[in-house]
């Protein structure tokens, strides 16, 4: 079947099952061109809380859908592929978190919205990349913060703020394929190439940055920048939404090798399959749901 044909079924189907698309900005091109709403984790969790669709079709991770199931319980979230997850997500489990709480007693426990639900059911608050120092801030003074799983987001919104954190030792395995030498060398062929990094990366990777963003929040900084050219320090999915809005400018990836294989699994194909069967269906349970959401919901109250 052809593209064509594939997204005539997709778009039938969707409408017979009252169904909303969403997008990471890291999802293939094809896939975004389709969806209703693409966006960062932030956009796309506010998105999924407020949409009147009866059906979320999923296109990025399993937390991200995991996410839309807390916040939208009455509604059916379907993941195109159930292998699409996270590694980083998966570096710390609720039973990990448990044990860090015991070793650090009354501190605050913030999580990265990159995690599993049944570990942010034992955080306080939730963040996501756009956010992070906002929420941080935000928490009282007093003991150290807990930061879960990420500890470069979690480094470098501690040098933005000052408060002090207690970092776990998850990464990004497509953001660590990111070096500083690529910065470098990319910045000797293209003097006046701003450089926006993702928060993700590595800190000699961000010094060697103008700006560390969200995926949001890069795509914004390109459409207002007076710059030509741009060295992207991101996942390579967001190339797709970049030259799209900017067609004059230029967009040069800091690393060929920054994929993340996860976001790639999901394609037309595996859109239209889940319509049709409805699969794969994610749901978290109540109990976990009640405590999770609450540091979902209190992320986006700050914000
Ligand atoms: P954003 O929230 O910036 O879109 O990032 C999500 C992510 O998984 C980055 O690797
Ligand atoms: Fe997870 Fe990294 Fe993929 Fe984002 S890019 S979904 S953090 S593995």
């Amino acid at each position: 079947m052809g593209n064509q044909e594939l997204i005539e079924k997709i778009f039938k189907l969707k409408e017979e099952r009252q169904a909303v698309i969403l997008a990471h900005n890291y999802q293939r091109g094809e896939v975004q061109d389709i969806a209703d709403f693409v966006g960062d984790s932030l956009g796309l969790s506010q998105q999924a809380a407020k949409t009147g669709a009866r059906v979320i079709v999923f296109c990025g991770v399993h937390f991200m859908a995991e996410t839309a199931a807390m916040l939208s319980p009455d509604k059916v979230v379907l993941l195109p592929d159930r292998n699409a997850g996270c590694p980083m997500a998966d570096m710390i489990n609720a039973e990990q978190l448990r044990e860090e709480k015991k070793k650090y007693p009354g501190s605050p426990v913030v999580c990265y919205v990159n995690s599993t639900a049944e570990v942010k059911a034992e955080c306080d608050v939730c963040c996501t990349s756009s956010n992070s120092i906002k929420v941080v801030e935000w928490v009282e003074d007093g003991k150290p913060i807990i930061f879960i799983p990420d500890q470069y987001l979690g480094a470098y919104t501690a040098s933005k703020t000052n408060k002090k954190l207690i970092l776990w030792p998850g990464y990004c395995p497509t953001h660590m394929k990111i070096g500083a030498d690529d910065i470098i060398n990319l910045k000797k062929k293209h003097a006046h190439g701003e450089v926006l990094v993702h928060p993700e990366c590595r800190p000699e990777v961000i010094a060697q940055a103008d700006y560390a963003l969200s995926t949001d929040g890069i795509l914004k900084r390109a459409r207002q920048s007076l710059a030509k050219e741009f060295i992207i320090g991101t996942e390579l999915g967001i190339t797709h939404r970049l030259k799209k809005e900017n067609p004059e400018k230029i967009f040069i990836p800091a690393s060929t090798h920054a994929v993340c294989p996860n976001m790639k699994l999901i394609t037309l194909e595996k859109i239209l399959w889940a319509l049709e069967r409805m699969e794969y269906h994610i749901t978290v349970p109540q109990a976990i749901r009640e405590r999770a959401v609450k540091a979902v919901n209190r992320m986006l109250e700050i914000v």
